[in-house]
């Protein structure tokens, strides 16, 4: 017998339902962030004590048991990663929660004859496996465990179209029959869809793909939803579709490329995965000091940090760097392109970590017209998110990608450690212009090395 009547379930699941809409609102702003994480996170608690108290389950000590399990792997896992890692952390859990949909849905092809309940299991099985696989090898790729340059070979599109039209055969067949057999083969060919929907994709596309998977799994859960006959999966299944396909069009069109074009560019050859070439051209290299004059005696500072700042953890030295130039009249602002670092808000989620005022936040719009304006721009462990080959070259794999306009300040200054490229592997022209001066070394080194030459002028 149930404790909970349908009518409280409801109930209570519909309170769990405005937690996750109210948990989306709050991830829309790092203010509020932290907060709409813990009213999803209760959401999700309440909907799983709803499910134990509403329904009658059997085998109550096994579920307890992988409950147990699944959260003693996956709470450390989360404490521990990385900032950087971030990205390959979402993709493991987004992945393990398709898979498990497709699980959910072979176990109940056999409790169910009704002909549209399969046809959502065959829709969950499929969508499900290859957000799994495909979740996988973004996993493997950003992790560096395989290439991370497109993986083609010849024939494949029509390999991927033959995998493609036996799935929805094959998918027919389990509706018609129900039969066990062929809801494991439409599964393997699910997976087998997945590997090959995503290793063609490359370079820089792979976090939008990520985020394009988090959709499908999304859907895959809401049909699961019902499958199962449960409408809270169904409303959180929809909310996470919706939510991660705006994601992804968002990120896709601020490095100014279409969907289509991420998932299939390889087979046209405009991927973004490009050569590491490194030419041994003079440049301008300064020292710490004259950095420190440079800044100092401007009137408008605007600093673009990206992927390396966080690689050197330097964001308290920066923040106290520009506290520092601001106690002396320097006008600072902090410019923040949307793929700058490797997740999408991740220098905001990094500086706000140092407690910089978000008002120091300018986004790309907002500030790029401001740059002729600044005395100087110092870009610290960025490359491609400045790297006018976007605006200039059209055969570069970033060609297309709005980029903050640096060097239309006077003086550009570059913190990095070498003349390496960044994750696009192109070389930046910027590095060679006459106004710009490299300090090279750890961004945080260079930084703390440039504040003691600040504070002692
Ligand atoms: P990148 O173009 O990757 O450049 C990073 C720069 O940081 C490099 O020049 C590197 O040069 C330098 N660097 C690395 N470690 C450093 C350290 N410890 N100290 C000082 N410098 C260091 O970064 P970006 O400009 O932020 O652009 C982001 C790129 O990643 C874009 O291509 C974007 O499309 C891609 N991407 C973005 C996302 C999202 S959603 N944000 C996700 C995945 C990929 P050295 O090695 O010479 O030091």
């Amino acid at each position: 017998m149930s404790l909970l009547s349908p009518e409280w379930t409801a109930i209570l699941y519909l309170i769990a339902a405005v937690c996750f809409i109210l948990a989306l609102k709050g991830l829309n702003s790092p203010r509020t962030a932290r907060r709409g994480n813990l009213i999803g996170a209760a959401g999700a608690l309440l909907a799983v004590v709803t499910v134990f108290l509403s329904s009658r389950l059997e085998n109550i000590p096994l579920i307890l048991a992988a409950i147990a399990v699944g959260s003693a792997i996956a709470a450390p896992i989360a404490r521990r990663v990385q900032m950087t890692q971030m990205p390959q952390l979402v993709a493991l859990f987004n992945g393990v929660g398709g898979g498990a949909a497709a699980l959910v849905a072979v176990l109940e092809l056999g409790h169910n004859a009704d002909t549209w309940v399969r046809v959502a299991v065959v829709f969950t099985m499929l969508v499900g496996a290859v957000s799994f696989s495909g979740s996988a090898v973004t996993v493997a790729k950003l992790q560096e465990l395989i290439t991370t340059r497109p993986v083609i070979f010849p024939g494949m599109r029509w390999v991927m179209s033959a995998v493609l039209i036996a799935a929805l055969v094959v998918g027919g067949f389990v509706i018609a029959t129900g039969s066990a057999g062929w809801a494991i083969a439409l599964l393997l060919l699910g997976l087998a869809a997945g590997l090959l929907l995503v290793l063609p994709v490359g370079g820089a596309d792979v976090p939008i793909v990520i985020s394009l998977l988090n959709a499908f799994t999304g859907l895959a859960v809401a049909a699961s939803g019902i499958v199962l006959g449960n409408l809270l999966l169904v409303v959180a299944g929809t909310l996470v579709g919706a939510s991660g396909t705006i994601l992804t069009r968002a990120m896709a069109s601020a490095m100014g490329r279409g969907v289509s074009g991420i998932m299939f560019g390889a087979f046209r050859g405009g991927s973004t995965a490009g050569s590491t070439a490194q030419s041994d051209r003079p440049v301008r290299s300064s020292g710490p000091e004259d950095v420190a004059v440079l800044l100092a005696y401007a009137q408008r500072v605007v600093i673009v940090p990206g992927y390396g700042l966080a690689v050197a953890q330097g964001q308290h030295t920066i923040a106290e760097l520009a506290t520092t130039l601001a106690a002396r009249g320097v006008e600072v602002d902090f410019a923040i392109h949307p793929v700058a670092g490797r997740m999408p808000g991740h220098m905001n989620v990094l500086l706000a970590e140092a407690n910089v005022p978000y008002e120091s936040l300018k986004e790309m719009a907002e500030v790029n017209p401001e740059f002729k304006h600044a005395d100087v721009a110092l870009v610290v462990g960025a490359n491609d998110v400045v790297n006018p080959a976007a605006k200039s070259s059209p055969g570069s794999p970033i060609y297309g990608m709005p980029i903050l306009e640096v060097g239309q300040a006077r003086q550009v200054i570059f913190l990095k450690r070498s003349m390496r490229p960044g994750f696009a592997g192109i070389e930046n022209e910027l590095l060679y212009d006459p106004k710009t001066s490299l300090l090279f070394g750890d961004a945080k080194d260079s930084l703390t090395k440039v504040l003691g030459a600040v504070n002692a002028l």
